[in-house]
C-alpha cells in the first residue's frame, strides 16, 4: 500500500523493527499510539508483536482493523451479492450520485458557501464516490456490514481515492491543473490479505492522551506530528470518505469542521503537557518516540522532558523530508529516535 501521507515510516521500518526488536522480545504487546496509515503496526505484527493501534482519525482506524485484524477475505455473507470481489464489482459499477462529493470537490458542483468550484476530483469520480459512500451507508444502516467489512470498504474507498485525487501532496488544497493521474476512472482494488500469525490486537481511535489510561503494553511507540499544521486539516477529505458523513464545507478548500480532532502535539504550548498525560497515564515501561530534526521541539527540548520519565537514549537517521509535487524544501533530515526506560 503506497500512501503518501505526512511522517508515514515505510521507509524507516526496518530501522524502527531493528529497534524494537532489541528493546522487547517477539510475543510482547507494542502499543502504536499515533499509528496513522498503520505501516508500523502492521510490521511489528507481521514481527510476531501483539499491536495496540490508536490514532485521532476514522481513516487510521480503518487502515489498523483491515492491517491488523483481518485474516482473510470477510464473507460479507448478509450483503447477499457474494464474496469479496462480487461487492468490489457491483461498487465499481453503481450509477454516479451527484451528492456531497460531487457539489463540493468537483469542478461540476456548486459549493454551499458560495465558493468557485473545487478540483479535488473530476466529476465523475467524484459522483462515483458519492454513489460508493450512500450504499456503503445504506447497508450500515440495515445492518448488514460487520465493523471488519464496513472497515474494509472505507480502506479501499480511500486507497482508490488517494489514487485519483489531484492534489499536491495533502489534501489541504488541489491543484489548479489537472495532474497525476486524476482523470483516470476511480477504481476499488482488493486489499490482498497476508496470512497473519494472531490477530489478537486492539484498535482504538481517539486523542492518545485519552486512550493511554487505557494501554497496558511492554513497550509504547510514539510518532506524533512534528509540525503545527494539523493532520485534521491536510486529511480532511479521506476524513470524511472514511465517515460516510457530509458535513458543512468551509472555506475556500472546504474544510470539514475539524476541531474535534485538533492536536495538542501540534502546538508549541500544548506539546510537553500532551506528552506527560500520555507517560502519567499508560501502563509501560518503555517508550520509543519518533521525532524530526525539522520539529516544534529541538533536540535538547526532547531530551530534558524525556528525562523527566526516565533514562533515555537517541538515534539519528537521515532521512528524505516530505515533498509536495509543488515543489517544497526537499534534500534530507534527521530523524530522531528517542528510546526511555522508567
Ligand atoms: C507522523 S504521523 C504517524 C505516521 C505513522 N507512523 C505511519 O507510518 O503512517 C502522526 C499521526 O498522529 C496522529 N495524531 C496527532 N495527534 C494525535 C493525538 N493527540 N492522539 C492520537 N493521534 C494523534 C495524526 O492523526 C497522525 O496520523
Amino acid at each position: 500500500m503506497s500512501y503518501r501521507y505526512i511522517g508515514n515510516k515505510t521507509r524507516l521500518l526496518p530501522i524502527l523493527l531493528d529497534s524494537f526488536q532489541k528493546a522487547v522480545p517477539t510475543g510482547a504487546t507494542v502499543a502504536d499510539l499515533m499509528c496513522g496509515t498503520a505501516s508500523v503496526s502492521e510490521a511489528l505484527a507481521q514481527s510476531g508483536y501483539r499491536v495496540i493501534a490508536s490514532d485521532l482519525m476514522t481513516f487510521s482506524a480503518h487502515h489498523a482493523r483491515v492491517r491488523l485484524c483481518i485474516p482473510e477475505d470477510p464473507t460479507f455473507k448478509e450483503v447477499g451479492i457474494g464474496s469479496y470481489r462480487n461487492i468490489l464489482d457491483y461498487l465499481n459499477q453503481l450509477r454516479p450520485i451527484e451528492g456531497h462529493f460531487f457539489k463540493e470537490y468537483s469542478p461540476d458542483g456548486q459549493p454551499g458557501n458560495g465558493q468557485k468550484p473545487r478540483k479535488y476530483f473530476s466529476s465523475p469520480n467524484a459522483a462515483h464516490i458519492d454513489a460508493i459512500t450512500a450504499q456503503l451507508n445504506d447497508w450500515v444502516a440495515n445492518g448488514v456490514l460487520s465493523e471488519p467489512e464496513n472497515s474494509l470498504l472505507r480502506h479501499d474507498l480511500v486507497l482508490a481515492s488517494n489514487r485519483v485525487a489531484n492534489i499536491a501532496g495533502t489534501y489541504g488544497h488541489h491543484r489548479s491543473k489537472w495532474g497525476n493521474g486524476s482523470l483516470s476512472r476511480l477504481e476499488l482494488r482488493p486489499t490482498i490479505f497476508m496470512r497473519k500469525q494472531r490477530i489478537d490486537h486492539i484498535v482504538y481511535q481517539g486523542p492518545a492522551e485519552e486512550i493511554a489510561p487505557l494501554v497496558k503494553a511492554d513497550l509504547c511507540y510514539i510518532d506524533p506530528p512534528y509540525m503545527k499544521r494539523q493532520y485534521a486539516a491536510n486529511y480532511h477529505i479521506i476524513e470524511t470518505i472514511a465517515r460516510g458523513d457530509a458535513p458543512e464545507a468551509v472555506g475556500v478548500s472546504g474544510l470539514r469542521p475539524w476541531r474535534d480532532q485538533y492536536s495538542d502535539f501540534c502546538s508549541k504550548v500544548k506539546i510537553r503537557n500532551a506528552f506527560r498525560s500520555i507517560f502519567d497515564s499508560v501502563e509501560c515501561d518503555q517508550f520509543m518516540i519518533s521525532y524530526s530534526e525539522d520539529g516544534l521541539l529541538s533536540e535538547e527540548q526532547l531530551l530534558d522532558l524525556f528525562s523527566e520519565v526516565g533514562e533515555v537514549t537517541l538515534e539519528k537517521f537521515p532521512f528524505m523530508r516530505f515533498r509536495s509535487n509543488a515543489g517544497g524544501q526537499g534534500g534530507t533530515v534527521m530523524e530522531y529516535l528517542f528510546h526511555i526506560k522508567r
